[in-house]
């Protein structure tokens, strides 16, 4: 059995059924991340397993012990939320011990365990420090510091970066990841930023309305979207209808929907050498917009099909609007849904 096995886990809030059937595997020492829209049940799956709301139907078993009407602080889970929830009036020292406190733990050894863990959230300056007194990234580095160092069996993520401004954050991505595969703490991740998401797990479950949609490592959701929704939620995929598609390139792909990454497409003036396996098509810009390192042109063909097609910036545009093109990519990174 997996570290952390979910097994047939429903939740209905009064007439909402907010998880349904969720069969999950979490392997020891992974980051995993659930990652979906708004509303799609992440942060109910995350508190079902500390403990925080009661299943209504299910099973949840951690290091093979069924815990699912475990009391929540016999659970070995630390949990880090959205908004940091540091105590106010008590300095970065105060707020790191808190949870040994509660163990009783000899002084000395919570001194050396709370120094220890600020060294690795790089945060040791700011020891006898008040959370006013740090800033937004800072504070949710101690609230992770809090959370990790009682050594918990596992670690809950619940959107902690989503208050931090862009670069702090990509950061703080890349922190938490080093720290967590450092310490080997088995981690599960919320998140609806699916750049975060990439960045950051060893496995993504992508959410939709209470279901699990698909699960793959970042470069399996990324490249191969299984379903509509997963390339609707996932990259900037173009999403024509079959036919449209197969019309204009003269080719089989099969299902409703074809999803063609923009950055698959390459676009000539020239005609490409004809080759296996490459489809081709005659077009015309319509627009660009830059992206900075990107441009994204779109190109209209026959019967009205439009795809977008990235381009990276070197120090010219090649082309323009109105201008006639051939796009090209390859058949077998193209998907059929
Ligand atoms: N305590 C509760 N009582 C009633 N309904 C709830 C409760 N908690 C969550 N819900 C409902 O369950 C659904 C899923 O909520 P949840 O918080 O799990 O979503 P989420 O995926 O975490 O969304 P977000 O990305 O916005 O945080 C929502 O429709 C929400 O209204
Ligand atoms: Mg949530």
């Amino acid at each position: 059995m997996a570290y952390i096995h979910f097994e047939k886990i429903n939740k209905i809030f009064g007439t909402n059924h907010v998880l349904k059937d969720i069969d999950l595997d979490v392997e020891k020492g992974q980051l995993v991340t659930l990652l979906g829209p708004s509303g799609c049940g992440k942060s109910t799956l995350l508190r079902c397993l500390a403990g925080l709301e009661q299943v209504t139907d299910g099973h949840i078993y951690l290091d093979g012990q069924e815990i699912t009407d475990v009391v929540p602080r016999r659970r070995g889970i630390g949990m880090v939320f959205q908004q940091y929830s540091l105590f106010p009036n008590m300095n970065v020292r105060d707020n790191v011990a808190y949870g040994l406190k509660l163990k009783k733990l000899p002084k000395a050894e919570i001194n050396q365990k709370v120094e220890q863990m600020l060294d690795i959230v790089g945060l040791s300056e700011k020891i006898s420090q008040y959370p006013a007194q740090l800033s937004g990234g800072q504070q949710q580095r101690v609230a992770l510091a809090r959370a990790m160092v009682t050594a918990p069996k596992v670690l809950l993520l619940d959107e902690p970066l989503s208050a931090i401004d862009a670069l702090l954050r990509k950061n703080l991505q890349i922190e938490i990841r080093r720290i967590q595969q450092q310490l080997g703490i088995t981690t599960i991740f919320v998140t609806h930023d699916q750049d975060e998401a990439m960045v950051m797990s060893d496995m993504i479950h992508l959410f939709h309305e209470g279901k699990i949609e698909q699960s793959g490592t970042p470069e399996q959701i990324y490249t191969r979207p299984a379903t509509k929704f997963a390339a609707t939620f996932i990259g900037n995929y173009n999403l024509p209808t079959a036919a449209d598609f197969n019309r204009a390139f003269h080719t089989d792909i099969p299902g409703q929907d074809v999803a063609v990454r923009p950055e698959i497409v390459t676009l000539t003036k020239q005609a490409p050498k004809a080759e296996d396996g490459l489809l081709v098509a005659e077009g015309t810009i319509t627009s660009h917009i830059s992206h900075g390192n990107l441009i994204r042109f779109a190109v209209e063909f026959e019967g009205g099909l439009t795809l977008n097609a990235d381009v990276v910036y070197e120090n010219k545009l090649d082309f323009g609007e109105g201008d006639r093109v051939f796009a090209a990519m390859k058949k077998d990174l193209v998907i059929g849904l």
